[in-house]
């Protein structure tokens, strides 16, 4: 007799778009290989982001400038296998879609057919329009970035909060109608004024995803490192930390070298 197995409504962007429309909060979260994947859908997360923060998290870079995307693309993957619930967005890293929108439709394809993901996120407004409306017009959804855009560090020169001043906060609301008429499905909105964000939110009909956007945002994202305590010297005022894993795992680790060199690890029952 077969046992049936229980099927998984897997989360679409027609699904963000009804929480959005009854008001249910959109939780996302980042994830860079197999096994995090599966652990943070199992805990039933709605989206999960291979953000282009792996090159900071992962590979120890101070940007997330140099990563490639090849190495997104191998990231995606592992998270792809590890994931059956939630939708899995991936970063489009730096110098894979700005100023050419052919080379950003190349970029989308790559990531979507390769990896196996969902949609594909792209920092940026107005600017790189010509590139999103061309990934969007291939069928392949896509999720806007406005407000702090990382990949754009040495234009703006810190990572202090943006669009403070009316011009910035008039930009970004430009910006976002445009990214929405466009046909993006949501926008991550980082650091910015929380009125900002309540402002865009209420402006637009598509969800807001904020990091650092305040609690009016349809959603929330943080990146797993932070939220789980491995990063330790990031300390921005928006980041709740639900974990100490540094000192977990470290403490794990001490306890196991300890065991090793006294000959208490492996005992009797540990071996063959
Ligand atoms: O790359 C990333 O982790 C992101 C989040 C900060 C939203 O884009």
């Amino acid at each position: 007799m077969s046992v049936a197995k229980k099927q998984v409504k897997r989360v679409t962007t027609h699904i963000l778009q009804g929480m959005k429309n009854e008001g249910q909060p959109i939780s996302m979260i980042t994830a860079y290989d197999y096994s995090m994947a599966r652990i943070f859908d199992d805990a039933g997360i709605d989206v999960i982001l291979v953000g282009d923060s792996a090159s900071n998290v992962m590979a120890g870079h101070e940007t997330t400038l140099p990563i490639t995307l090849d190495q997104m693309i191998y990231h995606a993957q592992s998270v792809v296998r590890g994931v059956k619930r939630a939708l899995i967005v991936v970063d489009l890293p730096f110098g894979t879609y700005q100023g050419d929108s052919k080379k950003a439709l190349k970029s989308a394809i790559r990531i979507m057919k390769e990896s196996g993901a969902h949609a594909v996120k792209l920092e940026g407004g107005e600017m790189i329009l010509d590139s999103i409306s061309r990934i969007l017009k291939a069928g392949v959804p896509v999720m806007g970035h406005l407000g702090l855009t990382p990949q754009s560090i040495y234009k703006f020169g810190t990572y202090t909060v943006r669009a403070k001043e009316e011009a910035e906060a008039a930009q970004l609301i430009k910006d976002a109608q445009l990214l929405e008429q466009a046909g993006c499905f949501g926008i991550v909105l980082e650091k910015i004024p929380a009125e900002l964000g309540k402002l865009a939110s209420e402006t637009l009909k598509i969800p807001t995803i904020g990091i650092g956007a305040g609690k009016h945002a349809d959603g929330q994202v943080l990146v797993s490192h932070d939220l789980l305590g491995i990063t330790k010297e990031f300390n921005p005022r928006f980041l709740r930390r639900y974990l100490d894993l540094y000192g977990e795992v470290k403490g794990a680790v001490e306890q196991y070298i300890t065991d090793v060199k006294k000959r208490d690890f492996p005992s009797e029952k540990e071996q063959y």
